[in-house]
């Protein structure tokens, strides 16, 4: 089987059009990596070249399922267990003080869950810190590729995303099973996952108010612009002082003033204005 080339047009075209869509920014050293995650989806639409799988992402009858597949082959799911886990502390400490503070309810969104292990870390934190009852914490999880929820809902996980999860933690919340383990349920239970897209801001919108939001390690992915709409739409899905932690490679210091920066020894987060717009 032959590579189909993407010429340097085609490459700008096809690139603007999925930051578009998805926000996910091609610049233009990665002409090559798009090319090459995009054979298998040239084959299956049955095009020859790229000009004609452009044409096909926007009038085909079957574009949406091609943009749906097309999510799963773009993305970079790269996560693992404890993450960040500094930020994680922050949650199961000052967040959960101030939940116990104002009726005992907490809310968390991770906005970018990838194959699910932030949200399970989550889980399995705030369940170890045992400040708030089970039934009162809501933790919904969300992305954008459909591959990746579809491992969120098996609960399966081999050894790197376990790079930095201590053996006690393997041992109570997981099951061995044929070279990697299954979540438990218990904790497999209390993650509602969904699919969104960060650039529909009614979507953002509509998942409710949060507590927190965690979106780490996305905002990289897409240009300022983007990144602003997105940390803007976010402020209207978290109550007025809500956290909201991104990646430590990702800052919007100077893209928007709905915020007010945190640094502590071990943390950098965001807070929402008091006065921020709702
Ligand atoms: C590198 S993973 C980050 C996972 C996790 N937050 C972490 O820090 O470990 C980036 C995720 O962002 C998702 N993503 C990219 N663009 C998105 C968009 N427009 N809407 C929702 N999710 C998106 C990808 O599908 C991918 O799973």
């Amino acid at each position: 089987m032959s590579t189909i080339i993407i010429e340097q047009a085609e490459f700008t075209a096809l690139r603007d059009l999925i930051a578009q869509r998805f926000g996910i920014y091609y610049d233009d050293s990665k002409q090559f990596l798009l090319q090459s995650r995009l054979q298998t989806r040239l084959l299956k639409c049955r095009v020859n070249t790229f000009v004609e799988y452009h044409r096909y992402l926007q009038l085909s009858a079957d574009r949406e399922a091609e943009w749906s597949e097309l999510a799963s082959v773009l993305s970079n799911n790269e996560t693992y267990f404890f993450r960040e886990k500094a930020q994680l502390e922050v949650l199961v400490g000052e967040v959960s003080d101030e939940a116990v503070k104002m009726g005992g309810r907490l809310r968390v969104w991770s906005a970018a869950c990838s194959t699910g292990e932030e949200p399970f870390t989550i889980a399995m934190m705030l369940r170890e810190s045992g400040k708030l009852r089970p039934g009162s914490i809501s933790i919904r999880a969300g992305d954008l590729s459909p591959k990746a929820l579809g491992k969120c809902a098996e609960g399966f996980y081999r050894e790197l995303s376990f790079r930095a999860t201590p053996p006690e933690v393997i041992s109570k919340y997981f099951r061995p099973f044929e070279g990697g383990f299954f979540i438990s349920d218990e904790i497999k239970k209390m993650v509602e996952f969904f699919r969104i897209n960060l650039l529909d801001a009614k979507a953002v919108e509509g998942v409710g108010i949060h507590d927190a939001i965690f979106c780490r390690n996305v905002l990289i992915y897409f240009d300022k612009p983007t990144q602003k709409r997105v940390v803007e739409a976010f402020a209207k899905a978290l109550r007025p002082g809500g956290y909201l932690f991104l990646g430590h490679a990702e800052s919007i210091m100077r893209l928007t003033d709905l915020y007010q920066p945190v640094v502590t020894q071990k943390a950098v987060f965001y807070r929402k204005k008091q006065d921020a717009a709702n």
